[in-house]
C-alpha cells in the first residue's frame, strides 16, 4: 500500500515499513512510478529496518542510524519499539492541504506517536511532525523529541551548504562535504542563534545532476539538526528538532507534546530555484505580503541611541516624513531610566523625567505627518538595575543555586513561568491598548547562557520559553491585527519558519555597512523571502563596515541595498542637507514604485557580492526589476535575465530610454548591459508590453 501526497509540481509517497514499524519514503519528486519500499539489510549486523528511509523512528526500533526519538521511562526502560497501532489516514485539510496521519505505539513502554505529513498544492514543501502521548503510568523523559527525518539519496556522498556566522555576520555561506559520518549544527543558546540558520541544502554527488534538497526546522529555541551519512547506505538522513544536549523534555502520565515541524523540499535546478521553492512555501506562512505590514520605516536608533527626547524625535519625524517614511519607530531608550544599556529593561513605562508629557505628543505629531508610530521593546529582557528585577529576582532564567551572569548587562526573563508570560503579555497589551502604536520591533539581545534551570529538574527551559514566546506573538496578532511586528535578536539571532509565521518582517543583522549588508542579504535571500528582509540606509561609516573597498558607497548604493528587501532608513536625517534629502525622497519613491515586484517577484541572484559587480533580479507578472551594484574600477556587468517569457517584449522604464524594448529571449541569451545610472549601482525596470 502506497500513500501519495501531491505537491505543487510533484509528489511525496510513503508505504508501510516491514512489520508495521512506521512509514518508509518510496518516492519524492516529479510524478512517475513510485518504487516499492527499498529492501535494506545486507548482513547479520544490520536488521531489515536499520537503513530504510523511515519517516521517523525511535532508538529501540532500529540502531544503525541516529533516531529521531530517544526516550527513557522513569523506571529506566529505555528506547521504544514503534509499530502501527491503527489505520493510516490520508485526508484533506480545510486549506486544501493533503494530510497523512500514521498512528504508532509501543504498548510495552506506554507511548503513542502520531506521525504527520502534509503537502499543499501551493508549494513543493513536505512538512513533518509528530505528536507524542505518554500512555504509561510513569513520567517519560524525551531525551530527543524530533518529529521526523528526510532521507536524501546520495550514492557518492553530498555537498552540504550551511548558512551561519556570528553577530553582525549572519547568513554567511559554508560548505561541507559529507561522505560518511554525522554533521551536526544547532544552537544551545535558547534562541535560533546567529551561529547557524536552521536550514541546510544537500546536493548529492554522483546522482542526477541538478537535483538539490533543502531541509528547514521551524523552531526558535535551542535546536539541533543532524545529517547522518552511514557508509554504503547511499543516502544522507536529515533530522532536526529541539536541542537534545542542553535540555530534556519530560512527559507526565497522560501528557502530550507536538514536536516542531521539519520542512523538506526537492528541486531540479540551481540554488535560486531552491530559494524560489522556499519563498513559495514561505508565502503560505505569511499573513500578508503587501505594504500594509511592510511600511518604509524610519528608525531613530542610530540618530539618537539612548537620548530619546520628544522635541528631537519630532524634528527627525518631520525629516523622515519628508523623505517618504511611512512609519516612525522609536528604538531603545524611551522608557523609564533607560539612559544606557546598563539599566531599566523591564520597566516599560515612558520616561516622564526626560519626557514629562509622555510619548503621546510624539505619536500625535508623527500621525499628523501622515506616518504610523512604532516602538522598540525587548520583552524578554530584564536589567539587574530595574524595578522589575528588584521586585521579581526569581523571574530571571537561572540555574538553581548558581550566581547569575549578565550579558550586555542584562538577564533574560523566564517566559516559561506562567506568571512571567502573563506579565509580558499584559505589558504589551498596555502599550498597544490605546492604538497609538501600530509597529512593534521585538528585540532579544542576549542568549540564555545560564541554562535557565530555575528549579532542579526544570530541564525543559528552552521548550517552555519558546512556546510562551509563540503564544504571546499569536495573542498580539489576534488582538492587534493592525500592529506590524518586526522580529529582531541583536540582528538575525532568531529567524526561522516559526518566527516567519508569527511576525511580518525580520531584522537580518545589526550590520548595515552597505557592502557587508549586501553579502548578508545574498545569503538570506537564498533561503528566506524578500518581503521579510528589513534593511535600512544608515550613515557611513556604519558601526562595523568591514568591507569598505577603498571608496565609500554612494547614497544611492545604500538605498539600492535597502531596496532589495523592506526598505527603511536609520540615518541621522537632521545631518543631511536639503539636496541629500531630495535625492533620498526620489529613491524612496522609486522603491515604492517597485516594492510589490521586489517583495513578491521571483528572485535570481546574478553573481555574488564578493565579485566586482553583482545583481539581483525580481521577476513579477508585469515587470522585472534588476538591482545592481559594483565596486570601484569593476568591469561592466551584463546580466543574463532568467524566468522571462522568451516571446514577450519587455520595455525599459525611464524617460530617455522608454522606447527600448527587448524580447525575453534576447534578455536571456544576449543579456542586458547595466548602464550604472548611479555610478556604483543601478535600478533597472523592464515592463512587459
Ligand atoms: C539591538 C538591535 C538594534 C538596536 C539595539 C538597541 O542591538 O539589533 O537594532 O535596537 O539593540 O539597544
Amino acid at each position: 500500500m502506497t500513500w501519495t501526497l501531491p505537491t505543487r509540481s510533484g509528489r511525496y509517497a510513503v508505504a508501510l515499513a516491514p512489520r508495521g514499524a512506521g512509514l518508509v519514503a518510496v518516492g519524492w519528486g516529479p510524478d512517475g512510478g513510485d518504487g516499492p519500499a527499498p529492501v535494506a539489510a545486507t548482513s547479520s549486523f544490520e536488521a531489515d529496518l536499520d537503513l530504510l528511509p523511515l519517516e521517523a523512528t525511535a532508538l529501540g526500533t532500529r540502531n544503525v542510524h541516529g533516531a529521531e526519538l530517544v526516550v527513557r521511562r522513569a523506571d529506566g526502560l529505555r528506547g521504544a519499539r514503534l509499530v502501527l497501532s491503527g489505520e493510516v489516514v490520508l485526508g484533506r485539510d480545510d486549506d486544501g492541504a493533503t494530510h497523512l496521519v500514521c498512528p504508532l505505539a509501543d504498548e510495552v513502554l506506554g507511548l503513542g506517536v502520531r506521525l504527520h505529513l502534509r503537502t499543499h498544492p501551493a508549494h513543493d514543501v513536505v512538512e513533518k511532525w509528530a505528536e507524542l502521548h505518554n500512555t504509561s503510568e510513569q513520567p517519560i523523559e524525551l531525551l530527543r523529541a524530533w518529529g521526523g527525518a528526510f532521507t536524501i539519496p546520495a550514492v557518492a556522498g553530498a555537498a552540504v551548504n550551511l548558512l551561519g556566522g556570528a553577530w553582525s555576520r549572519e547568513f554567511t555561506p559554508f560548505e561541507a562535504t559529507l561522505g560518511a559520518g554525522t554533521l551536526s549544527i544547532g544552537s544551545r543558546q535558547g534562541i535560533t542563534s546567529h551561529t547557524y540558520a536552521p536550514v541546510v541544502t544537500v546536493v548529492p554527488a554522483g546522482t542526477d545532476a541538478g537535483v538539490r534538497y533543502g531541509v528547514a526546522l521551524a523552531w526558535s529555541g535551542s535546536w539541533r539538526m543532524t545529517l547522518d551519512a552511514v557508509p554504503f547506505a547511499d543516502h544522507v538522513r536529515v533530522a532536526a528538532g529541539p536541542d537534545d544536549e542542553s535540555g530534556v523534555l519530560t512527559l507526565a502520565p497522560g501528557e502530550r507534546l507536538t514536536t516542531p515541524a521539519l520542512a523538506g523540499v526537492r528541486v531540479e535546478g540551481d540554488a535560486d530555484d531552491l530559494a524560489h521553492a522556499w519563498h513559495t512555501y514561505q508565502a503560505t506562512l505569511a499573513r500578508t505580503r503587501g505594504p500594509e505590514h511592510r511600511p518604509v520605516v524610519y528608525n531613530s536608533w542610530f540618530a539618537t541611541t539612548f537620548d530619546v527626547r520628544v522635541e528631537h524625535q519630532l524634528e527627525l519625524a518631520a525629516a523622515a516624513g519628508e523623505v517618504g517614511a511611512e512609519v516612525f519607530v522609536v528604538d531603545d531608550g524611551w522608557f523609564r531610566g533607560r539612559t544606557s544599556d546598563r539599566a531599566a529593561l523591564g520597566d516599560w513605562e515612558v520616561d516622564l523625567y526626560r519626557n514629562p508629557d509622555g510619548l503621546g505628543p510624539l505619536a500625535a505629531g508623527v500621525r499628523a505627518l501622515g506616518m504610523r508610530f512604532g516602538l522598540w521593546v525587548e520583552p524578554e529582557a530584564v536589567s539587574p538595575d530595574s524595578d522589575l528585577y528588584r521586585a521579581h529576582p526569581e523571574w530571571a532564567h537561572q540555574v538553581a543555586g548558581r550566581p547569575l551572569e549578565t550579558l550586555r548587562n542584562q538577564y533574560v526573563l523566564n517566559l516559561g513561568r506562567p506568571e512571567v508570560e502573563e506579565w509580558v503579555l499584559g505589558t504589551l497589551r498596555r502599550l498597544l491598548g490605546d492604538g497609538d502604536i501600530t509597529y512593534l520591533k521585538w528585540d532579544m539581545n542576549r542568549s540564555i547562557a545560564d541554562g535557565g534551570q530555575s528549579v532542579l529538574g526544570g530541564d525543559d527551559w528552552s521548550w517552555r520559553h519558546t512556546q510562551a514566546y509563540y503564544r504571546i506573538l499569536d495573542a498580539l496578532r489576534a488582538e492587534f491585527p493592525r500592529v506590524t511586528v518586526e522580529a529582531c535578536a541583536g540582528g538575525g539571532g532568531r529567524i526561522d519558519h516559526a518566527v516567519l509565521a508569527r511576525t511580518d518582517v525580520v531584522w537580518p543583522s545589526d550590520e548595515t555597512g552597505p557592502r557587508d549588508r549586501l553579502a548578508i542579504q545574498h545569503g538570506f535571500l537564498g533561503v528566506l523571502p524578500a518581503w521579510t528582509m528589513s534593511s535600512w540606509v544608515t550613515d557611513l561609516p556604519d558601526l562595523l563596515d568591514r568591507d569598505r573597498d577603498g571608496a565609500p558607497a554612494s547614497l544611492e548604493f545604500r538605498f539600492v541595498v535597502a531596496m532589495a528587501g523592506v526598505l527603511g532608513i536609520g540615518a541621522d536625517l537632521l545631518a543631511w542637507d536639503a539636496a541629500t534629502r531630495d535625492r533620498a525622497s526620489s529613491l524612496v519613491a522609486l522603491y515604492r514604485s517597485v516594492r510589490s515586484v521586489v517583495h513578491t517577484g521571483r528572485v535570481r541572484r546574478h553573481g555574488s557580492p564578493a565579485d566586482g559587480a553583482c545583481a539581483v533580479q525580481y521577476t513579477g507578472a508585469d515587470s522585472v526589476v534588476v538591482l545592481a551594484w559594483r565596486r570601484p574600477g569593476a568591469a561592466d556587468l551584463t546580466v543574463h535575465l532568467r524566468d522571462l517569457d522568451p516571446d514577450a517584449r519587455y520595455r525599459l522604464r525611464g524617460d530617455d530610454v522608454g522606447t527600448r524594448a527587448f524580447t525575453g529571449k534576447e534578455l536571456g541569451t544576449e543579456g542586458f548591459a547595466v548602464g550604472w545610472a548611479y555610478r556604483d549601482c543601478d535600478v533597472v525596470i523592464l515592463d512587459r508590453v
